[in-house]
């Protein structure tokens, strides 16, 4: 049987562990020290019909990474679906010509409706306002990475979701995947009419977890581990939200005034990005930049050697990866970014 990636729901705690074991084990590879050719001759379909830098690019770079390669097509207007060609067409079409496919596209369920045509691995790159399930993994994957540097462990954490938890796709995965895990508190704050749909809450409490809803962040947040903020995805508004819309107010910003005054040294700050840097946007500051608090880019990092696992998992080569590498011959910087902290 094939399996896809569709949602968290498919996931078992234990696949989960499985993927972020194997993460760890082509960290080396998705840090440009080593490389692999495990998937030579293996093509990527990537089809992204939604805006998208980071999960269209490391998808295709992971790919990349274990020795395959990529085509594809982003947008509407340079796919036959704008002469009208059904997701089940699109899906068997594509299937004859890649051994795993990608896919973003603006309408919940798309995603699961173009798998059914398909035999090949198909992987959700976000589907609307439902779910995306490897940004998820990405950002479990980063808790874990920040936890074991802290000597903390996620049983009992204290996680803190912000912003459009109504839209956000990513948190719809993310508080699903938690859920899979020994009982935590989450925290929940997002702009009146954005809350985290009510089947999503109650699924993570029928699961032993507390949920605390707070009306904003002018409250003290000291025994925080995690931020995990978000923007205000607008473009899933409808036509009245729009009207009515007057902005996120400043109660809602976490930035450097915020963590220094009601959070602990050891409070790591997540985005899945992209952050909406215009300044009437409140979404997560650049003042924090450089501060070690902000794992932002240590996130959008990891981001590799989860989709590498994702794939090599998926295509059943796991376990030659092991045996198949050697080290690289190119110049890697030591540090990536110019303001990476040490950490
Ligand atoms: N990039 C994420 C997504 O596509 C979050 C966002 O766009 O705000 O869901
Ligand atoms: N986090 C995320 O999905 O980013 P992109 O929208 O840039 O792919």
């Amino acid at each position: 049987m094939t399996s896809h990636l569709l949602s968290v729901d498919s996931l078992s705690r234990e696949r989960v562990e499985h993927l972020l074991r194997v993460a760890r084990r082509v960290e080396p590879i998705a840090q440009r020290r080593q490389i692999t050719r495990v998937l030579e001759g293996a093509v990527l379909g990537n089809l992204f019909f939604e805006a998208s830098t980071r999960t269209r690019v490391s998808f295709n770079a992971a790919f990349c990474r274990l020795g395959g390669s990529v085509c594809d097509t982003t947008g509407f207007t340079f796919s036959s679906m704008a002469k009208g060609e059904s997701l089940y067409d699109t899906s068997r079409v594509m299937s004859g010509y890649v051994d795993a496919i990608v896919m973003r596209h603006p309408e919940q369920g798309s995603v699961s409706e173009f798998a059914q045509a398909t035999n090949v691995p198909v992987i959700n790159g976000g589907d609307g306002p439902g779910e995306h399930p490897s940004q998820a993994l990405l950002d479990l994957y980063t808790i874990d990475k920040e936890f074991s540097r802290l000597g903390k462990s996620l049983a009992g954490a204290h996680l803190l979701l912000t912003g459009d938890l109504k839209f956000g796709r990513t948190v719809h995965s993310l508080i699903k995947l938690l859920s899979l895990f020994d009982p935590m508190h989450i925290t929940l704050v997002s702009p009146p009419g954005l809350e985290m749909p009510d089947h999503l809450i109650d699924l993570v409490v029928s699961r032993g977890h507390r949920i605390e809803q707070r009306q904003s962040l002018a409250s003290d947040f000291r025994d925080l581990d995690v931020i995990y903020t978000t923007r205000i995805q607008k473009e899933r508004f409808t036509e009245e939200m729009s009207e009515n819309f007057t902005g996120v107010s400043r109660e809602f910003i976490v930035d450097r005034a915020f963590m220094n005054r009601h959070c602990a040294q050891d409070t790591i700050v997540m985005h899945p990005l992209p952050r909406d840097s215009r300044p009437e946007a409140n979404d997560l500051d650049p003042d924090l930049n450089g501060d070690p608090r902000l794992a932002i880019f240590r996130q959008t990092d990891n981001g590799i050697p989860i989709r590498m696992a994702i794939f090599a998992t998926l295509l059943g080569v796991e376990e030659l990866i092991e045996r198949d590498r050697r080290d690289v011959r190119w110049f890697v910087p030591e540090k990536i970014g110019v303001d990476d902290a040490d950490c």
